[in-house]
């Protein structure tokens, strides 16, 4: 297959380790090691200290699934797959799609979501927001064909941090079930709804023939393990994601997988300690934005750690983004990555640094005498 860039991962490739200033990451303030394992229990740090790096068991070791399994009303152990989440959804798309396919998606988003079925030939219709940022139903209902073969959902959403009702979830089921469409659900940034109600049933619950996504990635600041998974009641479907499986990675990274157990057995104090970041952070952003709504166009986000505020300034965005990173060393990512036309920058604010990050871009916007 061949595949074009994944814009945002180059860009964030040329300054993530050299910016000094991360405005724009996406995952919430990363656990250090030894934070992790002092949530272990005495049998699971002996566990860790006499770890047998072997090959491990392909879907995932056992106890790990089990705990997935918790975050759902009706998944069992053997309906999860343990994987790297990029990885989920290559396999995704490889075993669902073929050329010709047309799949609907939530647009803009994280690419690969649509650019691996375009590098399998599938012909991808954007379910874009309104001006508002705010996802219509209808308008996905309109997109809908007999041709649709998958629907691409990603909420809470990356870049806008919005979702949609519970309602208009089970209109998108509903229609998806009428036509026999497969829903592929995006769900890394879930549990990070700012009110609790806003907080959506993962849609491999609702549905037989979805696949869900999520991970310790995003909501529970443990990128670096590379662990999450998908999960779907349709077992198939299973059969075919673990096949396929054995030509990406085979199986899971062993000291992640155990280290991901003692995550989730700790998931309320992970979460909490997320939220809170992200809460404390989200009110000084929004102080910002009203000292400098004149150009700085906020649209709140309802969960997670990003948001996508539209600018209205005299330059292209990727100068500003461009100007702003080589003089002061802040990074923004700019509309351009995610191929949206509409003048927006992302802003990440799930790291703890956020208030001097935040010092720092007012120091440029005062100098460009905004
Ligand atoms: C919506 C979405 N899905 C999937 C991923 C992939 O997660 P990971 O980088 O942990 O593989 C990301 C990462 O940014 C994301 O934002």
């Amino acid at each position: 297959m061949k595949i074009a860039p994944f814009k945002l991962e180059r860009y964030f490739d040329k300054y993530e380790f050299s910016a000094p200033y991360l405005l724009s990451s996406s995952d919430c303030e990363p656990l250090k090691l030894n934070e992790l394992l002092r949530l272990a229990t005495g049998k699971q740090l002996e566990e860790w200290n006499s770890l047998r790096l072997g090959y491990t068991e392909s879907k995932g070791d056992p106890e790990l699934r089990k705990e997935i399994s918790k975050l759902h009303t009706s998944i069992t152990p053997d309906d999860a797959l343990v994987l790297v989440p990029e990885e989920g959804i290559f396999i995704a798309m490889n075993v669902l799609l073929k050329k010709g396919d047309q799949i609907v998606t939530t647009f803009p988003g994280y690419q690969s979501l649509y650019q691996v079925a375009a590098g399998i030939g599938c012909h991808i219709s954007k379910w874009e927001p309104d001006q508002d940022l705010e996802f219509q139903i209808q308008d996905l209902q309109s997109l809908v064909t007999n041709k649709t073969k998958l629907i691409v959902i990603n909420f809470p959403h990356n870049p806008t941090g919005r979702t949609v009702s519970a309602e208009s979830l089970n209109q998108i089921v509903d229609l998806a079930r009428q036509k026999g469409i497969t829903i592929f659900s995006d769900e890394m940034y879930r549990f990070m709804e700012y009110d609790i109600t806003d907080r959506l049933p993962s849609v491999c619950d609702l549905y037989e023939n979805a696949i869900s996504l999520f991970g310790l990635s995003k909501t529970f600041g443990l990128p670096g393990l590379r662990i999450g998974w998908l999960t779907t009641r349709n077992k198939k479907l299973m059969e075919a994601l673990i096949t396929f499986k054995d030509y990406t990675t085979i199986c899971n990274n062993a000291p992640g997988e155990k280290l991901a157990i003692i995550a989730l057995e700790n998931k309320r104090q992970l979460i909490e300690r997320s939220l809170e970041i992200i809460k404390s952070n989200l009110s000084l952003l929004e102080a910002f934005a009203q000292v400098n709504k004149n150009w700085f166009v906020w649209k709140s986000p309802k969960a997670g750690s990003i948001a996508f505020p539209e600018l209205i300034i005299n330059e292209t965005i990727m100068e500003f983004c461009q100007d702003l990173v080589k003089k002061k060393g802040v990074m923004l990512l700019p509309h351009d990555v995610y191929d949206f036309e509409r003048p927006h920058v992302r802003v990440g604010f799930g790291r703890k640094n956020l208030p001097e990050v935040l010092n720092v871009f007012e120091e440029y916007v005062k100098e460009k005498g905004f």
